[in-house]
């Protein structure tokens, strides 16, 4: 499948508030853009399923809930890097904004579901990928950027600059 511009998809939201020093280091064969109504078709969900269990729902239930969330504005920001080769999705991760009454109304960004295809991994992707996150929740004025993660990520994290902080509390349903 022949790589296909910016231009020519429906974006999750506006592609320029993904920093240009994240475009500018990434590899030429690779892009960086948020996610496409039509990324169902590029691999969203295999390379998601590096992370944990994904059941594939079908396109137009994918599709829906890509309508969902865009249907909320600048509260969710997911990013794909494209293999420009074959226009298949290497990488994905997602910020999404709280709103707070705190801190003057101020808002946390939350990272989440970051994962980076098994061939492409240890290639700077996961690293770019918080790096564009991270922008965009500075930008979009987060006091803070917070995730939860393996202890076997916590080196990871610390080399996108992270650091831990707390523990993370679950109840399953
Ligand atoms: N242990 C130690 N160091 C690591 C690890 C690790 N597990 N993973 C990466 N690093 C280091 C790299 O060596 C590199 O260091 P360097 O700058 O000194 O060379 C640096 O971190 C950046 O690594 P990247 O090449 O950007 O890592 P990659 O592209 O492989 O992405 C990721 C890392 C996202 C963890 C990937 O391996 C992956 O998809 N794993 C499976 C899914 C997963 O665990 N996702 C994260 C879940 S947590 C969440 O979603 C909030």
């Amino acid at each position: 499948m022949p790589f296909t511009p910016d231009s020519e998809l429906d974006l999750l939201f506006p592609p320029d508030i993904i920093g240009e020093d994240v475009k500018s280091q990434l590899h030429p064969d690779l892009h960086i853009r948020p996610l496409a109504s039509t990324d169902y078709r590029r691999g969203h969900l295999q390379v998601l399923s590096v992370l944990t269990i994904v059941t594939d729902p079908g396109e137009p239930a994918w599709v829906a809930q890509f309508n969902a969330i865009r249907s909320t504005p600048k509260t969710y920001y997911t990013i794909v890097i494209v293999d420009k080769a074959s226009d298949a999705i290497v990488a994905v991760g997602t910020l999404f904004v709280e709103r707070k009454f705190l801190r003057g109304l101020s808002s946390v960004g939350h990272i989440e579901d970051i994962a980076v295809d098994k061939r492409q991994q240890g290639k700077k992707l996961g690293l770019r990928i918080i790096q564009a996150l991270t922008g965009i929740s500075e930008r979009s004025g987060c006091y803070k950027t917070i995730l939860n993660c393996s202890d076997a990520n916590i080196p990871f994290y610390e080399k996108c600059g992270y650091m831990k902080k707390e523990n993370e509390m679950a109840k399953y349903a």
